[in-house]
């Protein structure tokens, strides 16, 4: 069973044909409103498209945001562990979608901000603990303390990139970030693998959007190459790929099994607009792997070469 901390907001979505320039003002289409967090979008890619029992404790005002935020996460079978606050709203984001599929985020924490260690639910049963750094910095740290001294292994997906101190480093069994959270984290400007490799965490993914994505566990090297989809949307992409990758280890799958079936729900999400909206299910991800071969010697040649710092 997973167990997530972290973030839900409540995404206000601009669709326009690019995104702006700072000081400009673009005009763009109908405003809608989607489920997002990254915690509460790895909690539904985690239970829906990595089939894994879910738990998820996170913080919401008492106010109507609260209410899609709290029935997408249940209708993806969630279990919620959720502190409701009367003086602070939830928390919201700000996106502006381009036609070309790509975005920009700015989020107003609200009350993910009051989210404590002290909220965890008890540990007992859990597996895992997967968090990301859209709730305090404190709470990452004490709630992977506790989570460590229960037996869990925790998961950190470092976004929205930050330094993190070494003290919360090491107590990260699994680190799954991006190339720009990579450089921000490692300080090193070498290649993919020499930033990886500064790293204290045992196991360490780095996600490289179209690509693919690569992981070093202890020794070892897996790369996944990405799978070409029509895309409209890249939101929550990410987000699916780190629950259903968290989702298919606690279910017992290899590291390339797992980065293989989290590379494809993340594809698929990129082809529906919003964020938990665009996560498929399960069933939905084995189909469109049965569909697609096996990725061409070449991309995985580029992809490995791309990582090496040689392309
Ligand atoms: O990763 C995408 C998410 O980032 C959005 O859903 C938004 O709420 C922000 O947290």
């Amino acid at each position: 069973m997973v167990l997530i901390a972290g973030s839900a907001n409540l995404d206000f979505v601009v669709r326009a044909q690019r995104i702006p320039a700072p000081g400009e003002t673009v005009l763009g289409h109908d405003l809608q409103t989607f489920p997002g967090g990254k915690g509460a979008n790895q909690a539904v890619a985690c239970a829906r498209a990595g089939g894994a029992r879910t738990g998820m404790v996170l913080a919401l005002g008492r106010d109507a945001y609260s209410q899609p935020l709290k029935a997408s996460l249940q209708n993806a079978g969630v279990l919620l562990h959720a502190q409701e606050f009367d003086d602070v709203s939830s928390g919201t984001a700000f996106i502006c979608v381009s036609d070309d599929a790509e975005n920009a985020i700015t989020v107003a924490p609200g009350a993910n901000a009051r989210l404590l260690a002290a909220h965890l639910p008890p540990l007992a049963g859990y597996r895992f603990l997967l968090m990301q750094l859209e709730i305090p910095l404190s709470t990452v740290i004490e709630s992977a303390q506790l989570a460590r001294a229960a037996g869990l292994q925790v998961a950190l997906n470092a976004a929205p990139a930050q330094v993190l101190a070494p003290e919360l480093l090491a107590l990260v069994d699994l680190l799954i970030v991006n190339e720009g959270e990579l450089r921000a984290i490692s300080k090193n400007q070498g290649s993919i693998l020499e930033a990886m490799a500064t790293l204290p965490c045992p196991t360490v993914v780095v996600t490289l959007g179209a690509r693919g994505a690569v992981a070093r566990q202890g020794g070892e090297l897996h790369y996944q190459t990405g799978f070409a989809v029509q895309a409209v949307d890249t939101t929550g992409a990410g987000d699916t790929f780190c629950g259903v990758l968290i989702a298919q280890l606690a279910h017992g799958q290899t590291m390339a099994q797992a980065l293989q079936f989290a590379s494809a729900a993340a594809a698929l999400c990129c082809t529906q607009p919003g964020a938990q909206s665009s996560v498929p299910a399960a069933s939905e991800v084995r189909s469109f792997l049965a569909e697609r071969s096996a990725s061409a010697p070449s991309a995985q040649q580029a992809l490995e070469r791309y990582c090496q710092g040689l392309a």
